[in-house]
């Protein structure tokens, strides 16, 4: 590994997703190969007490006050974007300019033609780009892609998709920065649904129209100063849809599905088989075939955890579990791979683009109350 090139990553925004990217670039060199390694660097972020510590406790040698300060640091080649909707466009395209490769949570941006600046600029300063959507990095889900390519459950016919919490349940939740729709653009459209079309896309193939209905059941929040403030984006999101190869799709979306903390979930069905695929026990695909002999016929659960899955050769022996923050640690792989080679790995800008032509459909078919070509 001493011989490896070193790249230094600044990171923006150090909390929840901070966290998960921060141990997974720390994590990386402990299990995968890559062209470069990553090297933590520095954290930006605007309280100076909370930075020292997560610098302190994640790993990270420096921190700045401003994430402009991290532009104009050349040890810093890569940008992870782990802030709230809104600065994504911002910090992105000033990242892009200043000639820094970009990582970027998802939803990509607030808006199609906000994400279409974000790709532009990042296509003319020739940086590599991605998005993050960690979920198409469960072995389990690039095992389903194999299979799916392999022509194993055949045509596909239907993907069922729903990514369902229940933090929002209690209406005495407290109001949070991505109940604001001028922070985070949608609610649990942009946060959830945002997955799912993303591993709908990733499996199934690209979107043809669209319908949808949203819902806010909980209208008013007490915020931290104990003001009432409106909701003003979707507590869910449910739409069907048609794909272009001809396969037809259900999609629901919600922070209020009490008992699901974290449940995103498919199930594709082909013309010769069927796909099932649970976060909650996300190490394992159920595989139905159709050829299978009569009388055995039946839902089959493979633990991919064998090291002709994707991955998992990298971790433990078989049968020797991984879990969520290993879908970073995967992302964060292929992304080394694309700086050391010079490519985008998908999913890039030009996906968050397409996810986000997806999401805005939705969105106008909802308010027109009609179907919406997703073009
Ligand atoms: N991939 C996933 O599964 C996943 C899960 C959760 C959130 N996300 C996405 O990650 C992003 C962040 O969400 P989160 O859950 O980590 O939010 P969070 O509220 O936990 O953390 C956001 C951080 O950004 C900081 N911040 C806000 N504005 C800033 C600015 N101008 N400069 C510097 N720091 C700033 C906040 O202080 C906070 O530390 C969002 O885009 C969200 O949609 C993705």
């Amino acid at each position: 590994m001493r011989n490896k090139t070193k790249v230094g990553i600044g990171l923006i925004g150090y909390k929840f997703m901070g966290k998960a990217h921060s141990h997974a670039y720390r994590d990386l060199p402990f299990f995968f190969e890559t062209g470069v390694v990553p090297e933590l660097r520095a954290i930006a972020g605007r309280d100076e007490d909370g930075l020292k510590k997560a610098a302190e406790k994640m790993g990270w040698q420096s921190y700045e006050t401003d994430w402009r300060q991290l532009l104009e640091r050349d040890d810093i080649d890569i940008i992870d974007i782990c802030t709230p909707n809104i600065s994504h466009a911002e910090i992105a395209i000033a990242a892009a300019e200043a000639g820094k490769h970009l990582i970027c949570e998802k939803p990509l941006a607030m808006s199609v033609k906000e994400a279409e600046s974000m790709l532009q600029a990042v296509k003319k300063a020739g940086v590599v780009h991605m998005i993050c959507h960690n979920y198409r990095f469960a072995p389990a889900v690039q095992w389903a892609k194999q299979l799916i390519d392999q022509g194993r459950i055949g045509k596909i016919n239907h993907i069922r998709a729903a990514y369902l919490q229940d933090w929002l349940v209690d209406p005495h939740s407290p109001y949070a920065w991505r109940l604001n729709k001028q922070l985070s653009g949608s609610g649990t459209h942009g946060d959830l649904a945002a997955h799912i079309i993303d591993l709908a896309r990733f499996l199934v193939g690209e979107f043809q129209s669209v319908v949808g209905m949203m819902e806010t059941f909980t209208k008013m929040r007490c915020s931290s100063d104990g003001m009432m403030k409106e909701v003003d984006v979707d507590d869910a999101s449910v739409f069907l849809a048609r794909f272009r190869n001809g396969a037809i799709g259900t999609f629901e979306a919600t922070r209020v599905a009490g008992g699901n903390r974290n449940a995103n979930r498919f199930e594709i069905n082909g013309d010769k088989g069927s796909i099932r695929w649970d976060f909650e026990n996300m190490n394992q695909l159920q595989l139905y075939l159709t050829d299978d002999p009569l009388g055995m016929q039946g839902f089959r659960t493979i633990n991919c955890t064998e090291s002709c899955h994707p991955y998992a050769a990298g971790y433990w022996p078989s049968g020797h579990i991984i879990g969520y923050e290993h879908t970073f640690i995967n992302l964060a792989k292929e992304l080394m791979d694309g700086i050391s080679k010079g490519y985008s790995p998908s999913p890039n800008f030009e996906d968050g683009v397409n996810n986000q032509i997806v999401l805005e459909s939705v969105e106008k078919s909802v308010q027109n109350g009609s179907w919406v070509n997703v073009s």
